[in-house]
């Protein structure tokens, strides 16, 4: 009898006691709006951003809603609108080209390379169709960003980080989100932090940051803000700033805090799980992994591999055959989207032109959620079975 599986690859932690605790007390209190504060006390919201900016070095940081929205106010913040094209991954997730075409902008995707990463010469052809770059570290692979950087400043491309990733993850041990002007994080379930739905931006540039907390709908109330700019830079860009309600509230803030300061820990306990993963997938014949560039800290989360010019069909019977082992891999090659999995030429409202390197990387990409619910010994078991399946299948088909 071959083994099955039986963990559940959706199901995250529990959120930490004192998470809870903390939860509760906001929630007796009454107070969940992150303005509403009683005499000299600080709102959770904005000790919560303090302790953001604190642990990503950065000057500033807002907590807004969620993911998506951080993008597309980080957008609003560098004053781009309407009809501005705005260069992005074409291997990505939906809330990426989303935030860009909820400001009415037109996502320009740039091709992804075999280590699934923005491939640099695509976009170093593309800068000249646009001035911003929304750079997504998809599934938290991180490019040279020592390269990238020096490439965005050469052509004048200003670059927005799409970190829900890497919230952790460092280059060269710089924390990612630090190097464009605005950082971008999730705290939606499936992320490094968990409250349901949550988000924040980072930046060390002030004027950025004093729209972009006054666009997520901080009203006047700037000033009950730790990690935002001095009240002189709110003066600048305040009657011209529009307000786009999308706060953090202090429930989310209270069940966040404790989750900070635990995130280093978390982050080494995914990327073991990663390895674990990885080691009992390298050279199975046909398999493609995907190795991790030296300067790149990654928090393994989720994994990949590819199958290299494979047939439709071979893919296709390898991601039924794990699944009939409970292992779920979701794969980018398929022409429909499926639950959180699609591709740049199904976002119809974003038409690109045809990305041929893009297509035959998504067609033999597989990926899976790896939750830090799994001990080492089930992800041992993932690549077991992963490996057996995939050798199978290749061994009938070569
Ligand atoms: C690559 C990527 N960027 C951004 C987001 C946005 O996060 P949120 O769900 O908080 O809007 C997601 C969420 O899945 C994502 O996968």
């Amino acid at each position: 009898m071959s083994e099955r599986f039986e963990g559940n690859f959706t199901q995250q932690e529990p959120i930490p006691d004192e998470g809870i605790a903390a939860a509760v007390d906001v929630m007796r209190s009454g107070r969940l709006h992150r303005y509403n504060v009683a005499a000299g006390e600080i709102s959770q919201a904005a000790l919560l951003e303090q302790e953001f900016a604190a642990m990503t070095g950065a000057e500033y940081c807002v907590a807004v809603a969620s993911g998506g929205y951080a993008m597309a106010t980080a957008l609003r913040a560098l004053g781009v609108g309407p009809g501005d094209r705005v260069l992005s991954n074409a291997f990505t997730l939906a809330p990426v080209p989303g935030a860009i075409a909820s400001v009415g902008a037109v996502p320009v995707f740039v091709d992804v390379t075999e280590d699934l990463v923005i491939d640099l010469d695509d976009l170093d052809a593309k800068a000249d169709q646009a001035n911003v770059l929304m750079l997504s570290h998809m599934r938290g692979h991180i490019c040279d960003m020592d390269a990238l950087m020096a490439l965005c400043e050469a052509r004048g491309l200003r670059v927005v980080e799409d970190c829900a990733h890497t919230m952790g993850a460092k280059w060269r041990g710089v924390p990612s989100g630090r190097h464009g002007v605005i950082g971008c994080y999730s705290t939606q379930t499936y992320k490094h932090l968990n409250s349901g739905e949550g988000g924040f931006l980072v930046s060390d540039d002030a004027e950025v940051m004093a729209r972009a907390v006054i666009l997520s709908g901080s009203y006047m109330l700037y000033e009950r803000h730790l990690a935002a700019p001095p009240a002189e830079v709110f003066e600048r860009v305040k009657y011209d700033t529009p307000n786009v309600s999308g706060r953090m509230d202090n429930l989310r803030a209270a069940i966040l805090r404790p989750q900070l300061r635990h995130l280093d820990e978390q982050c080494a306990a995914w990327t073991e799980r990663y390895r674990t993963v990885e080691a009992g997938l390298r050279d199975t014949p046909g398999l493609r992994l995907v190795e991790r560039p030296e300067g790149e800290d990654f928090v393994g989360s989720s994994f990949q591999f590819l199958l290299p010019d494979w047939a439709e069909g071979a893919v296709r019977d390898v991601v039924a055959r794990c699944a009939a082992r409970g292992v779920e891999l979701k794969w980018f090659g398929q022409a429909e989207p499926v639950a959180f999995t699609s591709r740049y030429d199904s976002w119809r409202y974003a038409p690109s032109e045809a990305l041929p390197r893009t297509d035959r990387v998504l067609a033999g990409l597989l990926d899976m959620r790896i939750p830090l619910t799994f001990s080492l010994e089930d992800c041992a078991q993932i690549a077991r079975i992963i490996r057996g399946e995939v050798g199978a299948v290749f061994q009938a088909k070569m």
